[in-house]
């Protein structure tokens, strides 16, 4: 099978690796990937949003599965470019249609479909140009915090929480009127603010069953005991020790089994991931975002739990018949720490010499011998000829499985101690709550 993922990020590169991993032995390529899906697959050069140049890939390459990691091209309608396109149409795509991605590509639409099907979430009002002043009288009046989000994609910086009425005020008018998120914020979702522990919840769906993946809690914020700004995610852990078997059960009642039953019942076309953001209030699971795809650095420490052929496993959800297999989950756990380009998330240098020496050691040999071990995901990683430079903020994410927490978290550190590129920085504390 030939198989074609888009993206460059650590995500792609766990998907690429996992894949890779098949005994149906596809051959992958990744566009654009990065050094570390080179590894495991074959990289081409183009963007994901390209949806032109992908057409004439999947023709010269004989593609027959696509893979879809972020979510910009979902939301741009790529499946549906496929299906409406008879040289394409016979390819298996791993993604939502165009509308269904709107769970993620729309809060409105997210938060009008929960309510639609009476799945828990926080308390909304959503406002335009043309009910400005109706969101000033309402923001006013509102309970602090104040949650305000872009209603479209915004690289993950549309969503503000503001302690005080001048400061929502001030990004509301921002947003509105300034187009501080261009066209992603004309349309605004003010929302309550929920306070608790958070949550990241993974189901791969064939649009009428699904297989729940493990769980896992990313770490967004750049500094120690989650300070400072917000970055695309600095590591993950899976499990959660906060999300018991009961809790997990409430999930699946309240959120994942309307979910899925909401896609059926709007005739949403749904052959993907959704990963589903929760936070736990009073031991109660309220929805804060749907993803129309898989969280990275999340995939990164999942990935190493799920022990199924993943891609037996899209083989099914491209054909409806999900149902006709059991997920199997390896009871260890895993943890994935990114090491960032130091100033990240501001600016920060690129084209750092990454050295991996350490990968070639009799040490490093030794994890990966036993079951598990560690695994070093590239995600803004090239090769200028000659060595690894970096090329993006999250440079790398070292992923490790293990028996419990604890020693997952300490082995990722100890390999991350032998990896080096100038102003190298990564939390020392992922999982810090959960660790004696
Ligand atoms: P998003 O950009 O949708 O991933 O949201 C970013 C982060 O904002 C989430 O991971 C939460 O930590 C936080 N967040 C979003 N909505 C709320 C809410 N209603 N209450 C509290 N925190 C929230
Ligand atoms: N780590 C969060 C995300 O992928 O959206």
């Amino acid at each position: 099978m030939n198989l074609l993922i888009l993206g460059s990020g650590g995500r792609e590169h766990a998907l690429a690796w996992k894949l890779s991993q098949s005994l149906l032995e596809p051959k992958i390529y990744v566009a654009p990937g990065n050094t570390g899906t080179a590894e495991v697959a074959e990289n081409i050069d183009i963007n994901p949003d390209d949806f032109r140049s992908i057409k004439k890939i999947c023709i010269s390459k004989k593609i027959e599965m696509l893979v879809v990691g972020p979510e910009d091209p979902l939301v741009k309608g790529i499946y549906d470019f496929f299906k409406e396109d008879n040289d394409l149409k016979h390819i298996m795509v791993i993604g939502p249609s165009k509308a269904a991605a709107q769970l993620e590509g729309s809060k409105s639409f997210a938060k009008a479909f929960m309510q639609r099907h009476n799945i828990p979430t926080a308390g909304y009002r959503e406002f335009d140009v043309s009910s400005f002043s109706d969101g000033i009288v309402y923001i006013k009046q509102h309970a602090l915090p104040i949650v305000l989000k872009a209603d479209g994609l915004a690289a993950g910086k549309g969503v503000l929480i503001c302690n005080n009425h001048i400061e929502a005020l001030g990004e509301f008018e921002l947003m509105i009127h300034q187009s501080k998120f261009g066209e992603a914020g004309e349309k605004v979702v003010v929302e309550e603010f929920l306070s608790g522990t958070e949550v990241s919840v993974f189901v791969l769906t064939d649009g009428k069953n699904y297989v729940l993946l493990p769980e896992a809690k990313d770490y967004k914020r750049i500094g120690e005991k989650d300070t400072g700004l917000n970055t695309g995610g600095m590591g993950a852990i899976s499990p959660v020790p906060s999300v018991g078997g009961q809790f997990m059960q409430k999930i699946i009642d309240r959120v994942i089994t309307p979910t899925i039953k909401g896609i059926q019942d709007e005739d949403l076309l749904y052959q993907g991931f959704i990963f589903i953001g929760i936070i736990k209030v009073n031991d109660e699971p309220l929805v804060i975002e749907y993803n129309c795809r898989m969280g990275d650095p999340e995939t990164e420490a999942v990935l190493l739990r799920v022990k199924n052929d993943l891609v037996q496993l899209f083989i099914d959800t491209a054909s409806g018949t999900l149902h006709e297999h059991q997920i199997d989950i390896d009871e260890r756990a895993a943890a994935t720490i990114v090491a960032v380009s130091g100033g990240y998330p501001g600016h920060f240098e690129k084209d750092k010499f990454v050295d991996l020496g350490y990968m070639e050691s009799p040490d490093f040999m030794k994890y990966n011998e036993r079951d598990g071990g560690v695994v070093i995901f590239h995600g803004g990683t090239k090769f200028d000829g000659s060595d690894i430079i970096s090329s993006g903020g999250r440079v790398l994410a070292v992923s490790a499985l293990a028996d419990n927490l604890t020693e997952a978290i300490e082995l990722s550190k100890e390999v991350l101690s032998h990896i080096y590129f100038e102003d190298m920085y990564y939390r020392r504390d992922i999982g810090y709550e959960f660790i004696k």
